[in-house]
């Protein structure tokens, strides 16, 4: 999943409208009640397995010195180098280094099913592959970006920890008119989280990682986007760009900030934040400083 943004009313209309060649992709009539289907490994066709080494190639090449060591090891061991991996596989191995699992889905699915897996240590991976055309750019997520941005991160236990308290926390917000929120927080460092290292600034965000353009974009020192200390609050009052680069990335320590960020309760942070202006994408406040001096 790249965000969690659509209602689950909205979300159903959307499905409706699909018979009349509306936006979503993905087959929903074999879905569960959890929006889960069966993968259908045996069905994926040579061209397609050839397109995912493609798209896997060219991302491998590019993640060291850029993504984090976390990343690049557990990515390794998934052995998913040589077309679509069976999820099974996968999930077995993950189940044991962290308790996750992994459940096929036909494409985007509403935000408190999403929810709900997450809160369960299920991890939601779309079945189908991008098309030739969109190697360079996609909008949905698809089981690129699904499988190889989020999954190598699972194997992490503070991580993996997080990502579920971040289920937990959303269906807590629903209730609290706390979603909006929330799903900056998701953007920022689920999808597009940079972590601090000894070795310097590293990638942990799986909009990043399956990204060519924005791996190497995101860490050069020509950009003209902010690299800020992340903190929570401020995090969730900043809006974000969903069709260009990211215009301010914000910076982790170490997983354990993520997790002992998030663990408080938010009723009174929503709280707080309902009553301040949210700050636009490229926002820079008096008391910051970059961490990525500019060239
Ligand atoms: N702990 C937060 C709450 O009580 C929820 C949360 C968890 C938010 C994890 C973000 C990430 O509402
Ligand atoms: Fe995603």
């Amino acid at each position: 999943m790249t965000t969690a943004t659509v209602s689950n009313e909205e979300f159903l209309a959307t499905v409706a409208e699909k018979s009349d060649g509306a936006a979503l992709r993905g087959d929903y009539s074999q879905a569960d009640a959890r929006y889960v289907v069966q993968q259908h490994w045996d069905a994926y066709t040579e061209a397609e397995h050839a397109l995912w080494r493609k798209l896997y190639q060219r991302q491998a090449a590019l993640l060291p010195g850029r993504a984090c060591q976390e990343f690049i090891d557990a990515l390794e061991k998934m052995d998913a180098a040589h077309g679509i991996p069976d999820f099974t596989q996968t999930s077995d191995a993950l189940f044991k280094a962290t308790g996750w699992t992994i459940v096929a889905v036909p494409g985007l699915i509403p935000e408190l099913t999403f929810f709900e897996h997450l809160a369960n240590r299920r991890f939601p991976v779309t079945v189908w592959l991008r098309t030739p055309e969109e190697f360079n750019y996609i909008v949905e997520p698809d089981v690129f970006h699904d499988y190889f941005g989020h999954v190598p991160m699972l194997f992490n236990p503070v991580f993996a920890d997080y990502m579920q308290l971040y289920g937990k926390g959303g269906l807590k917000a629903m209730s609290l008119g706390g979603l909006d929120y929330l799903a900056r927080l998701y953007w920022y460092t689920v999808e597009f989280g940079l972590i601090n290292t000894p070795e310097g600034l590293r990638i942990y965000g799986a909009g990043i990682l399956s990204s060519a353009g924005e791996v190497e974009y995101c860490l050069s020192r020509g950009t003209h986007s902010h690299h800020l200390r992340l903190d929570i609050e401020r995090c969730l009052r900043t809006l974000y760009k969903i069709d260009t680069y990211q215009e301010t990335y914000f910076v982790i320590d170490d997983f354990q900030q993520l997790f002992d960020g998030t663990a408080p309760d938010f009723t009174p942070v929503y709280e707080r934040l309902k009553q301040l202006p949210s700050l636009p994408a490229n926002s820079l406040l008096a008391h910051e400083t970059e961490l990525l001096e500019a060239l």
